[in-house]
């Protein structure tokens, strides 16, 4: 995922159990270009079970070059973005656009094949609007090209997170074709993976939004069983990450650019670090906010659906719960500092935060 699967994000997914981990999107040809910013996304973590590095490209030669590369920097296996619906990257081929061309997406694959010996894996949606739905012919074309496996999630590039996804298809796709099928969507709650690993015919699944919003669901899926987190547990968890992020991006204050030196839990960040930390903080403690345990009466809510804690069982709970700005810097600040939260900001009159749509406009 853009953005939230930066490396230390990663690290604690792995921390909480994910078997398998995948980087930010990375454009192939500003690998190839050298740049620097890029070639940091291709960068795994000793910690990380198993590791893939996902590309958006369109051009065989150049998607080949990029997988040898990223095979050579340790990664586990190398998968070709066809979802990605941003217009930036549709507007040149990539993402979801090349999710268009059968054909060009087929010799793509050998070529990645030809040049690695890790696994090529494909992530497809399930096309680029509902009058043009090429699930089907594109998951045969890329088994018949040599994908070891592929992902699917289950919506359509127009339908961006506004349907939920359709695991009709997904399962007519792991019935169609002879490769591992992964499927994806929709998935925040072990009792949803457990149904859909059992209904769908897919190998495995994938969850973007659900590790983001909490990325204990790893352990849950581990222990089969939903956990009932009290705010404190999920405290620990959040400060856990600040600590990785100190130690991947952290300089100390007056430590050389680049020598390596992350500053621990403890240490004084310098400013270009604590700036770059608190912008991925902030941005993750956004998606924090959005969790909702189980309802009192027993049901569950839905990725779909936004919605408050009715019934707060703490004001620490009730605090993250909250979506507003002056919360989500609170939270982000405390976290930063390893402050208190016992002080946080009132809450703004008229708050509609639990009016808001459910998720950013973002990948997939
Ligand atoms: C912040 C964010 C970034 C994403 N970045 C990528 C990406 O780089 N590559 C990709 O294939 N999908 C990306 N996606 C899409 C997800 O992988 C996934 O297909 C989609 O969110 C549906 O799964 P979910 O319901 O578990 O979120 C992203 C999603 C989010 C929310």
């Amino acid at each position: 995922m853009t953005k939230g699967s930066n490396l230390p994000y990663r690290q604690l997914c792995a921390e909480l159990g994910a078997p398998v981990l995948m980087s930010e999107m990375v454009v192939a040809r500003r690998l190839r270009q050298r740049r620097r910013s890029e070639f940091a996304l291709i960068r795994r973590a000793a910690s990380e079970p198993c590791f893939g590095v996902q590309l958006a490209g369109n051009k065989p030669d150049e998607l080949a070059w990029a997988a040898a590369l990223v095979e050579s920097r340790g990664a586990d296996f190398v998968d070709l973005n066809l979802g990605c619906p941003i217009d930036h990257f549709t507007r040149m081929g990539l993402g979801a656009a090349l999710g268009r061309q059968v054909t060009r997406v087929a010799r793509i694959v050998e070529a990645m094949r030809r040049a690695v010996s890790i696994p090529v894996t494909v992530k497809i949606r399930l096309g680029w609007n509902d009058s043009h739905r090429n699930y089907l012919e594109m998951a045969r074309a890329v088994a018949d090209a040599g994908a070891s496996a592929v992902t699917v999630h289950g919506r359509t590039r127009q339908a961006r997170y506004r349907q939920p996804a359709d695991w009709d298809a997904i399962a007519e796709v792991a019935a169609a074709v002879p490769i591992p099928v992964v499927g994806n969507g929709d998935l925040l709650f072990p009792h949803e993976v457990e149904h859909r690993l059992a209904t769908s015919g897919c190998a495995a699944v994938m969850t973007a939004r659900g590790a983001l919003i909490k990325p204990w669901i790893f352990r849950e899926v581990r222990e089969g069983r939903y956990l009932d987190l009290t705010a404190g547990e999920r405290l620990a968890i959040y400060r856990r990450y600040v600590e990785l992020a100190r130690a991947h991006w952290g300089r100390r204050a007056g430590s050389e650019e680049g020598d390596g030196a992350g500053a621990g839990a403890d240490g004084e960040l310098d400013e270009h670090a604590r700036t770059r930390i608190r912008d991925f903080l902030r941005w993750h403690v956004g998606f924090w906010v959005r969790y909702v345990p189980r309802r009192p009466d027993g049901s569950w809510p839905g990725m779909q659906q936004r919605e408050a804690i009715v019934h707060p069982r703490s004001a620490l709970e009730a605090l993250l719960t909250r979506t507003d700005d002056a919360a989500v810097d609170y939270i982000t600040d405390r976290l930063l500092d390893g402050g208190d939260l016992d002080s946080p900001p009132p809450v703004p009159e008229g708050d509609q935060s639990a009016d808001e749509p459910t998720m950013v406009e973002t990948q997939g």
